[in-house]
């Protein structure tokens, strides 16, 4: 039987296949659905200092490549999230990762500081593509000097693994990527969704009741595969792939790309046996090749001629 098992710093994980933020709420909701048992980690629903109510409906939308969600970080705050979520998440049979979002680097800061102190918490991931609350020239997803301070200050409040999750809506992905590297970032997750819309044109109006929102599932695959591949290219720390992961073959480009890990989030809708379908396929594949673990596939599409 292969060893599908990686690790980012202390954060061990059974397999690449994580679950992404937002796509399995706080975990408990997934009980019984989501085979725990063959995931990595759980990226748990981003938490904000305050409670958030999130967008107005409708706040997804199919589309014929994806789902646009406008869910608008809708979370219980990280008060409630400590107190009654977190206990609720910890009898889940896999790593926690706490997905945290903050206004400015202060909060990043408390964020990281409350969720790290917890022993049920394996890892904290910054999700840096939050609104934007500050009144600044670059929102933060695109600035690196930002990310790097958010990076620095979250890095002394905690010393478990931070990941940060970068967003394919900055213009140099790979200087923001950079700069959380040089700020302590233990890994970096690539990437959250990107902005799309779409039109009822009975109605005459947006289908999302926010408008816009972020596009995730298969047309994001390509974009944020691009993305992985230039961002390993240019750091050390592990890389995580997300989006459109679907299949075994799905990870293992991303991984052939550069990835450590992937995260799996929308195909968890269409079937929650995804992350578990995903894990044996990659095993199987293993076993074809006659591999005892996954760390010959990283990278392995640059080392066969790939730039
Ligand atoms: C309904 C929904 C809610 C999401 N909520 C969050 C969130 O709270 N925090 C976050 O970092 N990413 C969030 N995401 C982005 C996912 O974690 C993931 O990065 C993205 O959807 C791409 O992966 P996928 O194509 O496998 O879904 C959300 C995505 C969806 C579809």
């Amino acid at each position: 039987m292969p060893d599908l098992s990686v690790a980012i710093g202390s954060l061990r994980m059974r397999t690449p296949v994580m679950l992404a933020s937002g796509t399995v709420g706080y975990g408990a909701e997934y009980e019984g659905l989501i085979d725990f048992g063959a995931v990595g980690a759980i990226v748990l629903k981003t938490v904000t200092v305050q409670p958030r109510e999130g967008n107005r409906p409708p706040r997804l939308c199919e589309t014929e490549a994806g789902l646009l969600n406008a869910i608008g970080l809708e979370n219980v705050g990280i008060e409630r999230f400590l107190e009654e979520e977190l206990p609720r998440a910890s009898r889940l049979p896999a790593p926690l990762v706490a997905s945290v979002g903050g206004g400015d680097v202060e909060e990043f800061a408390e964020l990281a500081r409350a969720a790290g102190e917890r022993e049920e918490i394996a890892a904290v991931e910054l999700n840096i593509s939050c609104p934007n609350v500050e009144r600044r020239r670059l929102p933060l997803w695109a600035d690196p000097d930002r990310v790097k301070e958010v990076v620095v200050e979250a890095r002394t409040e905690t010393s478990k693994p931070l990941l940060v999750k970068l967003s394919p809506k900055a213009g140099d992905v790979v200087s923001v990527a950079q700069a959380a590297e040089r700020a302590g970032a233990d890994a970096l997750v690539v990437g959250n969704t990107l902005p799309g819309m779409r039109i009822d044109v009975d109605a005459r109006a947006p289908r999302l009741g926010n408008a816009t929102g972020g596009l995730s599932g298969p047309a994001l695959l390509p974009v944020n595969l691009a993305l992985v591949w230039e961002v390993s290219a240019a750091v050390t720390v592990p890389v995580v792939g997300s989006g459109g992961v679907r299949t075994a073959d799905h990870a293992l480009e991303y991984v052939m790309a550069g990835a450590t890990a992937v995260q799996v989030g929308t195909a968890v809708f269409s079937d929650p046996r995804a992350p578990s379908l995903i894990a044996s396929g990659l095993a199987r594949t293993l076993e074809r090749d006659g591999l005892e673990d996954v760390s010959p596939y990283v990278g392995l599409a640059r080392k066969r001629g790939g730039r």
